[in-house]
């Protein structure tokens, strides 16, 4: 499965021919600034939580690509009322459409959409077919109900962590959160876009290493192969 990091907490993942975008923040990222968001496909707008650096994009590639929100409802109905076709779910609840099976699940954070608007509770997904299953956490602490998911879902191929700090758990918490999922390969996000949550890799790392677990950091625009 090819995982394309678009910056902060962007990434494409294509799953059985269709492509899932999850929480498209592009344009307003200058560290994005060489990403042209034209050019990205997207069948599904995964988004984890109403916050900004989470929705940026969401209307603008919906409107270009027809793309499906998947949400919960409250994100799904306010995105609906711009001309976006949404699948409203909600914690605990999971779906079978084209590429897989998408399970929306606990995240402790906030949510609120950009106009001010009530986004519901923020969670993030557990996405599986046939070949693969992975966490994409949003934005979170560590938290225990992190343990649910190997028991409820199939075997984590990888699992993309927030590493942070200040708004979402940090490093040190994301390498116990890949304890709880029992999950080897993390990739990191939600890093290094603004300064509070820039951090050292080589600290991050060495976090992941003393718990027998890789985490891998892509460069923007980079694609890794997992699963
Ligand atoms: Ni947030
Ligand atoms: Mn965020």
């Amino acid at each position: 499965m090819k995982i394309t990091y678009y910056g902060h907490s962007c990434f494409h993942i294509e799953m059985n021919g269709k492509h899932l975008v999850f929480d498209p923040f592009i344009t307003p990222n200058p560290k994005a600034s060489a990403i042209d968001v034209n050019s990205i496909p997207a069948d599904f707008l995964m988004i984890s939580h109403g916050h900004v650096d989470h929705v940026a994009d969401a209307e603008a590639i919906g409107k270009r690509t027809g793309a499906m929100v998947v949400s919960n409802y409250e994100i799904v109905t306010w995105f609906g009322e711009k001309g976006l076709k949404g699948h409203p779910m909600n914690h605990g609840g999971k779906v079978e459409l084209d590429f897989g099976t998408a399970k929306y699940v606990n995240a402790v954070h906030s949510s609120v959409l950009p106009d001010g608007t009530y986004g519901g509770n923020p969670g993030g997904f557990v996405v599986w077919n046939d070949d693969a299953c992975f966490y994409f956490a949003g934005d979170t602490a560590l938290t225990l109900d992190m343990k649910l998911i190997p028991i409820t879902c199939p075997k984590l191929d990888f699992a993309i962590l927030p590493i942070g700090d200040n708004f979402t758990m940090g490093y040190e918490d994301a390498a116990i959160a890949a304890e709880y999922i029992e999950c080897e390969n993390i990739i990191g996000c939600h890093y290094d876009t603004f300064d509070v949550i820039s951090i050292d890799h080589e600290a991050a790392k060495k976090a992941f290493d003393k718990r027998a677990k890789n985490l891998i950091l892509p460069a923007i625009g980079e694609t890794v192969e997992l699963a």
